[in-house]
């Protein structure tokens, strides 16, 4: 067969017809197909492609043990939600009559250290920037039923949107990061102080590209959370504040309405002395739904 504009993916992907894994085959024959039809349209100047190649370069060149630039463009594209989607509980069966599972977000750049081990209560931002937050919840099963014991960890930005991990911050490694152990209700709580939303990184290729279009960069403010238990499918997401003047315009495109909270103003002096917070603090409740691991 002739390499001609018209049949040039299908001699390509023929070329991978001997490939012997079969879904090494799969995916690269539709990646072929693709990325020619997108060439064909597209119609790109030799100086053009040259500029993609220079740019996909500058991406793996930004890569480092802690900074991981294509995650960051493939969070821009909103292609890590749409990989989040497919493999979290939307995209699996759904039951009549049940709990919807939580739904699924981005894990994000931020959780490269491990989260310290906390007691319920702890209050995981002593260094204490910020109104007071108050976070609780139970962890249950797609019946409504407790799961005990359910391994809730759980990271976020502080209240000028910075991770302890990022050199501008200046706090205490494992500040805003908690590993809980819920009871055997299922319940967690924490201490913290109210997130704030922030940029993604800019300095790299990926942010760049969204400055150049003209985007948002920045996330809304989110507390995040990994919840595992024993029999249950794990879930990564986060909590969302409502009041978040980005809340409509995520740059990773993370936002589900379900995961959406009000983050309550308390300024009751007797409600903040039973958590040991001041006033005026604030308090979300956030309950998490995990599907059985045969659905
Ligand atoms: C985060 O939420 O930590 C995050 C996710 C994607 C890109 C940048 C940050
Ligand atoms: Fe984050």
């Amino acid at each position: 067969m002739d390499f001609t504009e018209e049949q040039s993916a299908d001699v390509v992907a023929a070329s991978f017809n001997n490939t012997s894994d079969p879904r090494l085959k799969e995916v690269m024959q539709s990646a072929v197909r693709h990325l020619h039809a997108f060439v064909r349209e597209v119609r790109p100047t030799i100086a053009e492609w040259m500029t993609a190649i220079e740019f996909l370069t500058a991406v793996g060149q930004m890569c480092t043990k802690e900074r991981q630039e294509f995650i960051l463009f493939s969070d821009s594209l909103g292609v890590s939600m749409l990989v989040e989607t497919i493999n979290g509980p939307e995209g699996r069966r759904t039951r009549k009559g049940k709990l919807e599972p939580t739904a699924q977000t981005v894990m994000g750049p931020f959780h490269m250290t491990k989260s310290p081990e906390r007691k319920l209560g702890d209050n995981i931002n002593p260094v204490g920037n910020g109104t007071p937050l108050v976070v609780e919840g139970y962890v249950m099963d797609i019946d409504g039923k407790a799961i005990p014991h359910a391994r809730v960890d759980t990271w976020h930005a502080d209240n000028r949107g910075f991770y302890d991990v990022q050199d501008e911050a200046g706090i205490p490694a494992g500040t805003g990061r908690g590993l809980f152990t819920a009871d055997d209700k299922g319940h967690y709580w924490y201490r913290t102080v109210m997130p704030r939303g922030y940029p993604m990184p800019t300095d790299g290729p990926g942010g760049k590209l969204v400055v150049r279009a003209g985007r948002s960069i920045y996330r809304p403010a989110h507390l995040h959370f990994i919840v595992e238990a024993e029999g249950f499918h794990s879930i990564t997401t986060h909590a969302f504040v409502s009041d978040c003047e980005y809340i409509e315009r995520d740059v990773v495109f993370a936002v589900k309405r379900s995961l959406i909270r009000d983050f309550v103003v308390i300024n009751d002096a007797e409600e903040a002395k039973k958590f040991g917070v001041t006033v005026p603090f604030r308090c979300v409740r956030f309950d998490i739904v995990l599907a059985p691991k045969e659905t």
